[in-house]
């Protein structure tokens, strides 16, 4: 007990769980709920209404949320959506590109996978000659931001391509909600994944999936392959009863409901746009400061920067030399993970914490020399 009251404030430079305001942390302590009751109906068709007030406004999509971190409600998109004898195209250039194809596989859902270098977009002719070719590519998987490494993918023109042959387009754009442009409509995303505890401010535990109405009618028609992640019966369940067909994590709930509150009244443009002003100031200082970057300038997300880990120190010492001055940076993941490291400028970070970041890291870069 005494440990975690005294735990030090970090500011968390990983790409979530980020750091959230008092007031969403105040949110927790509303109170005790059970999710059977009008009270957590309410809240929960709040929620609903919220998210898709903030990402698709038009009236043509529907949202579900499932307790559960983001990867539970990409399974459920995954395993929901693809009918059987039909296929899954995963577009994979990273980490979560690759977590799509596992779930396929865990499914036995047959898929075709496009596998790219982790540093550059995907192919797009390739990408449509294939779709183009198998009449039975249903659904097409692509992340919006790879978080493993910082790169955003080409929602718009792969959108464009799903909308001319007439295929699913399922999109992870988990780190991407809140962070990047996507224009669910404009991009022609039939599903598109997200989660409560990165771009959006909330607390880990809730994730979410926005669907086009249309898609609804179509996954109707596949015969479930899991309990908890079907997307059919967790909306079903919040559309017709106001209810999780399981116990929702309740004080979850409040908080994301005070998270999305925030991102509303400071603005989704806002929020993206002060994400982006962070991530300018701290490559400015990154490059001033004689670290290589991983991507080109033009694949950069807002939000991440990978960068190779200096020559003289492993990330561990990094690690805990930034740990100790009050800031978590995070690892490369996969085939990266000895050669990079990744700063995340996620959450309610402040640019004077973002330029006390950088002192600390001249200096931890200085001593190392
Ligand atoms: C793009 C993307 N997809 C999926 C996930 C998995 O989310 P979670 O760790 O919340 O299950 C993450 C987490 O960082 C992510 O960034």
């Amino acid at each position: 007990m005494e440990g975690i009251c005294e735990l030090k404030k970090m500011i968390l430079l990983n790409p979530g769980p980020v750091c959230t305001s008092e007031r969403v942390k105040n949110a927790l302590l509303k109170g005790d709920m059970c999710h059977r009751e009008k009270e957590f109906s309410i809240i929960l068709g709040n929620v609903r209404k919220k998210i898709l007030q903030a990402f698709a406004s038009n009236g043509n999509y529907t949202t579900t949320v499932i307790t559960g971190s983001g990867t539970a409600s990409l399974e459920a998109s995954v395993c929901s959506s693809v009918s059987e004898g039909k296929k899954l195209l995963v577009i994979n250039n990273g980490v979560y590109g690759d977590r799509i194809s596992r779930i396929a596989s865990a499914y036995k859902i047959d898929k075709v996978e496009l596998q790219y270098d982790w540093r550059r977009q995907p192919d797009i002719k390739q990408i449509e000659n294939t779709i183009s070719k198998d009449l039975d590519i249903e659904v097409v998987a692509m992340v919006h931001h790879e978080t493993s490494t910082g790169l955003l993918n080409p929602i718009h023109t792969i959108g464009e391509i799903t909308n001319k042959y007439d295929r699913t387009f399922l999109v992870d754009s988990i780190s991407g909600l809140g962070g990047e442009e996507i224009d669910l409509i404009n991009d022609n995303v039939d599903i598109c994944v997200g989660s409560a505890n990165k771009c959006i401010q909330g607390l880990p535990g809730l994730s979410f999936v926005i669907l086009k109405q249309d898609e609804v009618k179509r996954l109707r028609n596949i015969p479930a392959r899991s309990v908890y992640f079907n997307l059919i019966s967790q909306l079903d369940e919040q559309e017709e009863k106001g209810e999780c067909p399981f116990t929702p994590s309740v004080h979850t709930f409040y908080a994301f409901d005070e998270a999305l509150d925030e991102f509303l009244e400071e603005g989704v443009q806002n929020r993206i746009n002060r994400y982006r002003k962070a991530s300018t100031f701290l490559r400015k200082e990154f490059k001033r400061l004689g670290l290589k970057f991983l991507l080109p300038d033009e694949f950069l997300s807002n939000t991440i920067t990978a960068l190779y880990l200096p020559k003289n120190m492993t990330y561990t010492q990094l690690h805990d030399s930034l740990k100790e001055r009050g800031f978590v940076i995070y690892a490369g993941q996969g085939q990266l993970n000895a050669k990079i490291f990744r700063i995340a400028n996620m959450g309610e970070i402040s640019m004077e914490d973002l330029e006390t970041f950088i002192k600390n890291l001249q200096e931890v870069l200085g001593d190392s020399q």
